[in-house]
């Protein structure tokens, strides 16, 4: 459900162009590193929290380049 609202946001963002889309995607990606955060917290085995930072650091890195890119357009 969650994901579906949010490819609905970035199409609705991306009928206004590329700075459009990448906020759009920037506030996706704010979501889901705020997701991945709190996952750090969780009670899991050591091979969940594994793939758990792995992928806060990815979207980490997503969100860095999407706003790199912002201030590129602006
Ligand atoms: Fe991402």
């Amino acid at each position: 459900m969650k994901g579906v609202l949010l490819e609905g946001m970035t199409a609705l963002r991306s009928a206004t162009g590329t700075e459009g889309a990448l906020k759009a995607m920037e506030m996706n990606e704010k979501t889901t590193n705020r997701r991945y955060e709190e996952a750090q917290d969780w009670d899991v085995p050591p091979n969940v929290k594994g793939v758990l930072e792995l992928n806060l650091d990815d979207e980490r890195r997503h969100l860095q380049y999407i706003q790199s890119q912002l201030h590129v357009t602006a």
